[in-house]
């Protein structure tokens, strides 16, 4: 089934709780279903844009993905434009943030199917997740049409392998007050290496190693299984319209 151009917008205001590794990670699934992806980079630090020029040196790009750093929000409008513009093909458009959303999110929210933040089982994170959810409550209220705010889903980052119980309370606090998709992501050397080489699957691709190439395989498929389940809410969205 075609699904075609789909806007997901990463944000939290928690600094460092995973948006640029989820939209690394996602990005990667993307491509390596063969789709074409483009990330809207809103951060100063130009993280993935950053992150696309080292990938391109090392051979770890593809050119199905592009990468636009820019916070002006009617930038984003006409490159989505010209993108909706084009003959149907399926296109994943990640807008990724920098921690502490304001107001001048307002209007690149806005053209996005689907708010997604990352939230590490922990005290600082639940509250500043919270404090992002009551964000965009808010943006109700500023708009004409509520029902133009997209949905919003939580993904529980950074699990360990072996949780403890704290980590374990704080996720079930998360499943029993958010909407968190079932999948979590979990703590893994792999985004590291991603962060520092490139496009999951184009990594391992050109991997030797044995186990390094299981443990890209094991990420990739998290990835592509946490886009399904976001896929899947910008769908149940679009039948409630
Ligand atoms: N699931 C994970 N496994 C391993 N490392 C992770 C994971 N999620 C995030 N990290 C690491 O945590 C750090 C912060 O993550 P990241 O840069 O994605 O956060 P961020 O929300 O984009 O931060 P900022 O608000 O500054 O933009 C990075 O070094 C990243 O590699
Ligand atoms: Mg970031």
């Amino acid at each position: 089934m075609s699904k075609g151009v789909r806007v997901i917008a990463v944000i939290s205001r928690k600094g460092g709780c995973g948006k640029s590794t989820l939209v690394r990670g996602l990005a990667s699934a993307a491509v390596a279903r063969g789709e074409r992806v483009t990330v809207f980079d809103t951060d100063s630090s130009q993280s993935i844009y950053g992150w696309m020029k080292v990938a391109k040196q090392l051979g770890n790009w593809n050119d199905r993905a592009e990468v636009i750093h820019t916070y002006d929000p009617e930038e984003i409008t006409a490159r989505l434009d010209a993108i909706y513009a084009e003959p149907p093909h399926d296109h994943l458009v990640l807008i990724d943030t920098f921690g502490g959303s304001s107001e001048a999110l307002d209007d690149v929210v806005l053209q996005a199917h689907l708010i997604v933040a990352p939230v590490r089982p922990g005290r600082g994170d639940y509250l500043e997740t919270m404090q992002t959810l009551m964000w965009r409550e808010r943006l109700k209220g500023r708009v004409d049409d509520p029902a133009s705010v997209p949905e919003y889903r939580v993904v529980i980052n950074a699990v360990s392998a072996e949780p403890s119980a704290t980590e374990r309370q704080g996720i079930e606090q998360i499943f029993q007050t958010m909407p968190a998709i079932e999948e979590p992501m979990m703590e893994r050397k792999a985004y590291k290496q991603v962060d520092a080489e490139g496009l999951l699957g184009e990594i391992r691709d050109s991997t030797r190693k044995g186990i390094v190439q299981n443990h890209l395989t094991a990420a990739l498929q998290e990835m592509e299984a946490i886009l399904e389940l976001f896929e899947d809410a910008m769908l149940t969205e679009t039948e409630a319209v």
